[in-house]
């Protein structure tokens, strides 16, 4: 049985990753920052780590030592600032890159990292320090898997939560394509990858825009869109704005700015469909 180690654990990806590998037959150690809270339900459905690890470390994932790649095969790392406080420099890039060259020192046979669709055009501080991690795993002597999905269902949650408010906001047309993905779905895709060597851009069954996704929560709630537009002007404008009003700020708004304007599809995997996920979360009466 190989024994893999999983950073980002606690996260919507990282707890479906620990459930497919349990389920593969791996042996799963954790880094996390609190035990107590990772062995309960994550958030958006994401299931509980009860039972799903082998062993447990509780520790600063950025100050972890070499002792934690004692007897590991394999690295999984869902590792990334997402709503944490946190330097994306910090984490996404020195945490990962930490973790990489503990495992190639442990002559660990691979590593996969979940990344981020189009990191190597984005100019926040976030793409730019997952897209520095990936080079810095594609140089590496180890196996590299860089899966980098669509975006997740735990995410566009916020359109269904705003379509119950009745807000429906697009950018422009709306006309920007994504391919929303599941937990589950991507974590069997990754598991399947173990052992591979690659890169793969990858998303749910369905593509849709982003204009089609808020009709698709306001279905859910059997309501009808009643449309803000904000000209593409105006968000160029907002991240003048946020640039100056600090580096958080600024790379939150670059991010959300940019993935709104390029298309994020990749190929598609699984069975899961957001018409469900929202059909679900509308409940039986639409909301
Ligand atoms: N959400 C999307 O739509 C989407 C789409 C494509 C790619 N991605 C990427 O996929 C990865 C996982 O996303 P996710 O939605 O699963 O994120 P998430 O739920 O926020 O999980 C992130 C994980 O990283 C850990 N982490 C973050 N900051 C940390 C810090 N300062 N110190 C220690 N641990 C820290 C979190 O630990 P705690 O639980 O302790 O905070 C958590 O385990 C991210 O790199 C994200 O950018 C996301």
């Amino acid at each position: 049985m190989e024994t893999v180690l999983v950073a980002g654990a606690t996260g919507y990806a990282g707890r479906h990753l620990a459930a497919a590998l349990h389920a593969g037959g791996y042996r799963v150690r954790a880094v996390v920052r609190d035990v107590e809270r990772a062995r309960g339900p994550g958030a958006y459905g994401a299931p509980a780590l009860a039972g799903l690890v082998d062993e447990w470390v509780e520790a600063d994932v950025a100050r972890v030592g070499p002792g934690v790649m004692e007897g590991v095969e394999r690295v999984v790392s869902a590792l990334g600032v997402t709503r944490q406080k946190a330097d994306p420099w910090d984490i996404d890039y020195a945490a990962n890159l930490r973790l990489l060259e503990l495992a190639e020192a442990a002559g660990a046979a691979s590593f996969l990292y979940v990344g981020v669709m189009n990191a190597q055009d984005g100019t926040s501080a976030l793409m730019r320090a997952k897209a520095a991690f990936e080079q810095a795993l594609r140089r590496s002597d180890l196996e590299a898997q860089i899966v980098n999905p669509s975006a997740y269902f735990s995410d566009l949650t916020a359109v269904l939560d705003l379509a119950r408010r009745r807000i429906a906001v697009r950018v422009g047309a709306g006309d920007t394509r994504i391919r929303p993905i599941h937990g589950a779905d991507l974590a069997g895709f990754c598991v399947d990858r173990m052992g591979a060597r690659g890169t793969w851009d990858v998303g749910g069954p369905d593509v849709f825009t982003y204009r089609e996704v808020v009709e698709l929560a306001f279905d859910a709630l059997g309501a009808d869109p009643r449309w803000i537009v904000v000209p593409p002007g105006v968000l160029r404008a907002g991240v003048w704005a946020a640039d100056r009003m600090g580096p958080r700020v600024s790379s939150l708004t670059r991010f959300f700015a940019e993935g709104l304007q390029h298309d994020g599809v990749g190929a598609a995997t699984g069975t899961r469909r957001l018409r469900d996920y929202f059909g679900e979360l509308a409940g039986p009466g639409g909301g």
